[in-house]
């Protein structure tokens, strides 16, 4: 577990860009401070389409799969669901798993969790988390380790905003899910209807906590998405 950039996440970063702070300034320059989705409370370095980026070939952004820089519906219904039900996080310590933009990490700590780690192992994203902390006046811990299937005393709430996007990989999520469950995890999901979700026998283990109508921008930018809920393993 680190707090903020670790020189090992700063090494892996400088392989492709100059300096740290080379990586801030291309966030800054390609991102705007986004309010326009479920959890205006946020505001998030995002790429929207007010973003030239957003309208260009994907060989002219300098980094690889931003997937931080997009606030996935899943993660958008969690975070809602974090900011209007502080209890689930009030005094816990909080793992949010693929944490991406960082929003459910950062809702978790403004909900008033004891400790809150936001975990992405794209380091790019360790420096996006970082930034959308600061801008939204919190204090997480930030790590680009890979949790999923290894033990994680640390940590009481497991949150994973829209990380069932592919079917193997799910195999891999929801298994090491159940092993945390056993050992008295509170977890929690976001989701907004992916087949690899919605169709796998874990599914089962699930009870829908919660669910939102997207925006209409969100809807139209996730083709055919209309809905986030949200899911307890239990
Ligand atoms: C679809 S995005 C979701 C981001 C965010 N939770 C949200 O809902 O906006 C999935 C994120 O998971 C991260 N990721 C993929 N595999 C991971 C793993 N094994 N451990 C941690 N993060 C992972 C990716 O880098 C990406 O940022």
């Amino acid at each position: 577990m680190r707090r903020l950039l670790s020189p090992f996440i700063a090494r892996r970063i400088l392989r492709h860009f100059s300096s740290h702070s080379e990586v801030v300034q291309e966030i800054d320059r390609l991102t705007v401070k986004s309010r326009n989705h479920l959890t205006p409370e946020l505001s998030l370095h995002l790429i929207t389409p007010q973003c030239p980026l957003w309208h260009s070939p994907g060989d002219e952004c300098p980094f690889d799969d931003p997937f931080w820089a997009f606030y996935w519906p899943g993660g958008q219904a969690l975070t809602r669901f974090l900011l209007d039900n502080s209890s689930v996080t009030k005094g816990h310590s909080v793992l949010d798993v693929g944490s991406g933009c960082a929003a459910s990490a950062i809702a978790a700590v403004k909900s008033g969790a004891q400790h809150v780690t936001a975990n992405d192992i794209c380091p790019v994203a360790a420096v996006a988390i970082n930034m959308n902390a600061k801008l939204n006046g919190t204090k997480l811990s930030i790590s680009t380790d890979n949790f999923i299937g290894r033990p994680c005393q640390h940590w009481d709430v497991i949150l994973l905003g829209d990380m069932f996007y592919d079917p193997k990989f799910a195999d891999i999520v929801f298994e090491w899910l159940k092993q945390m469950s056993e050992q008295g995890k509170a977890i929690y999901i976001g989701d907004p209807g992916r087949l690899s979700f919605v169709s796998h026998p874990a599914t089962q283990h699930l009870q829908r906590v919660a669910s939102y109508e997207l925006l209409d921008d969100c809807k139209q930018e996730n083709n055919g998405l209309t809905q986030g809920s949200v899911w307890k393993f239990s």
